[in-house]
């Protein structure tokens, strides 16, 4: 299969790399395509015509989104738009990535597909957004949903509280917000699975039905705090991790100030459905922690 990996630098493109390794791949960093550039877009896939569209380009940073909201709009609305009419043009598979962060939180069991996204924060305004453009157009589109991503690749959580982990004596972690740790090879190869499905399915009016939004995370709940305290002890380091609020976190540090969803787990029912696996974040995390041990890449 021919596929254009976006946004091919971050750690979810770099992920997708891996996990399509064999297939023809045109990886897209910011500089060789800017999605957020209608006209470069759409020469650019027109040009390069791929059968499937993996969109892991993305404006990320939830909180510097309420200084940039303009920027994080055109990257995570604009862009994405231009991307799923692309792919709408070439009948081709459009894949792409939104949050648990475009719900308020306000729940205490799972969101599924069906309840009303209400985001408290810019970027989660903006992702709900971007989800919106892509089912107004159309087409043989994804939209997973996924939450607390982490692998080996860039920057995320896992990495930052090992290493800090094995400097520190004591960490401060939240312990009031609650969602599931996300282990992006889980979510890739789930992505290559429906795929496969689709790419498998006669293509009649009926099928469309499979297109759409899905939930994907990993099994199993917790507060960024016990995810902190599991990754402190898989990975052998020395710091005491102890509760914090996000109250207090956000009073304690510079340029929080984005408000995040105090419960956010997302419900994985309709993509298990469908067959597809969603290991516990224990065992997601354990696999990690060996490869960054063994990368030693702290
Ligand atoms: N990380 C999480 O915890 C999490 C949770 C839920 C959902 N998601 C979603 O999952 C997807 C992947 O996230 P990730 O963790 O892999 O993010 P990431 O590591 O921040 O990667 C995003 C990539 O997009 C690139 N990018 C930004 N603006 C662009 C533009 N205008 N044109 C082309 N590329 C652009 C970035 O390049 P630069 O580095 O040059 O800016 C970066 O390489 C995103 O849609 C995100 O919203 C992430």
């Amino acid at each position: 299969m021919k596929i254009l990996i976006t946004g091919a630098k971050g750690q979810l493109g770099q992920t997708f790399q891996d996990v399509f390794a064999g297939h023809n791949l045109i990886l897209a960093d910011r500089e060789e395509l800017d999605i957020s550039d209608s006209e470069k877009v759409e020469k650019y896939v027109e040009a390069k015509k791929p059968e499937v569209i993996l969109n892991c380009a993305a404006y990320t940073a939830v909180d510097k989104a309420e200084e940039e909201p303009e920027i994080a709009r055109k990257i995570n609305v604009d862009g994405v738009k231009n991307l799923a009419q692309e792919a709408k043009k070439l009948n081709s598979i459009f894949v792409h990535f939104s949050t648990d962060f475009v719900f308020d939180g306000k729940k205490d069991i799972p969101y599924t597909e069906e309840d009303q996204p209400s985001p408290l924060s810019v970027y989660g305004k903006t992702k709900y957004q971007g989800e919106q453009a892509v089912a107004d157009t159309g087409g043989r589109y994804f939209i997973l949903r996924t939450s607390w991503l982490y692998s080996q690749h860039g920057k995320n959580f896992v990495k930052t509280i090992m290493k800090l982990g094995q400097e520190k004596d004591e960490l401060k972690i939240v312990s009031d917000q609650i969602g599931k740790p996300t282990y992006t090879y889980d979510l890739a190869f789930s992505v290559r699975d429906l795929i496969d499905f689709s790419v498998a399915q006669p293509q009649t009016p009926n099928s469309q039905k499979f297109y759409g939004l899905y939930n994907y995370s990993n099994e199993g709940e917790c507060s960024w705090f016990e995810f902190a305290k599991e990754i402190v002890k898989l990975s052998g380091g020395k710091a005491r991790v102890l509760p914090q609020t996000a109250y207090e976190y956000a009073a304690s540090r510079e340029g929080v100030t984005a408000e995040r969803p105090a419960y956010s787990s997302l419900n994985c029912d309709k993509i298990k459905k469908l067959g597809i696996k969603t290991p516990p974040w224990q065992e997601s995390l354990t696999k990690c922690i060996e490869i960054l041990k063994s990368n030693k890449e702290l």
